[in-house]
């Protein structure tokens, strides 16, 4: 017996009502880099398991038990599908000396792959847009990369996105805090549970975002960050948020925002909607300063965001905002001796002049032709019958409205198909 084939657990397909709307989201997302500024950059969806180990940290979520690693038996190396892309592109970065010339400004789209419990938005593979700022050291990047989001959902008509803001200051000042935290949570260790205390010394600010409401107890009259923070920390916080508040964007600071991956420093955000369920996170990001030199680079700072591409197009879904559907201009039908290949050469020539043609295939009687000519949503069907191969014309017949078929010499289809075009 056959087993079915069926699609790997947690990774979906997008079928072609829905893969418009990605499509049409994609070109928006582009655009919208481009007038920032903004480059693509692609780079692979495999690499050395040992990047993400050191970008990300030994002790989060994702190295710990979430990447998709696996020894290449070819050449006995551990390579891991990338769970997020911002170790590969400052990887990218150190590798081809992108910065020799000055700061980059670079995007990047795509899936990722983390194996977590699949739900509604959250997926095992993903895929997310991303920005990173790379070689600029003030907040006034972290303020354009925050500004920038809120522009794109407003162009997108998404509302009730909210900003959290927060920072963590620098490896020093976070050592001070970390130490100060840690003996708080000691202190409380009884009502910490299983999860917080294994988090407790290997990564105790994890503990902050707990959702148990017994830690989150402990974490409410813990120490605050903003309390460990030197004047420059305290300065870069300040001017991010003047730029913010000079630009009209509202946020709020919560300091208890950490963020999953261990590269951050100074700056962290997040952007978050209540009409998601569970996973209302769209977007997440901070800045990254080790990172260059982390990775083995000349040091280097760097700051960026990616969003979850399912959750804006399950909000803008939610929203009810529809994609411009592209329809077909015109339909070709065909029948009788020598019509496919007159039909075949007008769809050809049609599309060579830039108009949406879908020619007839598989054969069926002129009624059926029409009826399929109906539903694929043309404006137009183009007739190519017995008698119009011997006047050497094409019949043009508006599907969308009463206008009377017309009979249009084949030579001047291409010419006139605009003007039919116009009053459909
Ligand atoms: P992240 O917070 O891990 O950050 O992911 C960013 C966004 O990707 C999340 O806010 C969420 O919308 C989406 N996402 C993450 N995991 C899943 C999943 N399993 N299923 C669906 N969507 C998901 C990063 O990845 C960092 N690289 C962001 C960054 C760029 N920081 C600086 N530069």
């Amino acid at each position: 017996m056959s087993t079915r084939l069926q699609a790997v657990r947690g990774m979906n397909d997008v079928l072609p009502d829905e893969a418009a709307r990605w499509l049409w989201f994609e070109d928006v997302v582009a655009a919208w880099f481009a007038r920032y500024g903004y480059r693509y950059l692609r780079t692979p969806l495999l690499e050395h398991t040992a990047l993400f180990r050191r970008a990300i940290g030994e002790v989060t979520d994702i190295v710990e038990k979430e990447m998709y690693t696996f020894t290449d038996a070819l050449n006995d190396e551990s390579l891991t599908l990338r769970p997020e892309a911002t170790a590969s592109t400052v990887r990218a970065a150190i590798e081809h000396s992108l910065l020799h010339d000055g700061p980059r400004r670079l995007w990047y789209r795509g899936p990722m792959y983390r194996h977590e419990r699949p739900q509604k938005g959250r997926y095992r593979e993903f895929h997310q847009f991303g920005a990173e700022a790379l070689g600029f050291e003030g907040p006034d990047v972290d303020a354009e990369l925050i500004a920038m989001c809120a522009a794109l959902w407003k162009e997108l008509g998404l509302e009730g996105i909210r900003l959290e803001l927060n920072t963590i200051g620098s490896p020093a000042e976070r050592a001070a805090y970390r130490a100060d935290l840690v003996r708080h949570l000691e202190r409380h260790e009884s009502q910490l549970d299983a999860d917080a205390r294994r988090r407790l010394h290997a990564n105790p600010l994890r503990v902050l975002d707990s959702k148990n409401p017994a830690v989150q107890e402990v974490v409410a009259t813990a120490p605050a960050m903003l309390g460990y923070l030197g004047e420059a920390s305290l300065a870069h916080f300040e001017g991010l948020q003047r730029l913010l508040r000079a630009s009209g964007i509202e946020f709020t600071v919560n300091t208890r925002l950490v963020r999953g991956l261990d590269y951050y420093n100074l700056t962290v955000f997040e952007w978050i909607t209540d009409r998601l369920g569970a996973q209302g996170t769209v977007c997440g990001g901070g800045r990254y300063d080790g990172l260059f030199a982390q990775l083995g680079g000349k040091p280097a700072p760097g700051v960026g965001f990616a969003a979850g591409i399912e959750r804006l197009i399950a909000l803008l879904r939610e929203s009810g905002r529809e994609p411009p559907h592209r329809r077909p201009d015109a339909y070709v039908v065909h029948q009788g001796a020598g019509a496919l290949d007159v039909a075949f050469g007008l769809g050809e020539a049609l599309r060579a002049a830039g108009f949406a043609v879908v020619l007839h295939a598989g054969g069926g009687g002129f009624k059926s032709q029409m009826r399929k000519a109906d539903a694929s949503g043309a404006a137009l069907a183009l007739i190519v019958g017995e008698d119009e191969i011997k006047a050497g014309a094409v019949s043009v017949k508006p599907l969308r409205d009463a206008r009377a078929q017309q009979s249009v010499p084949r030579g001047e289809v291409a010419a006139r198909l605009h003007e039919f075009l116009k009053g459909s």
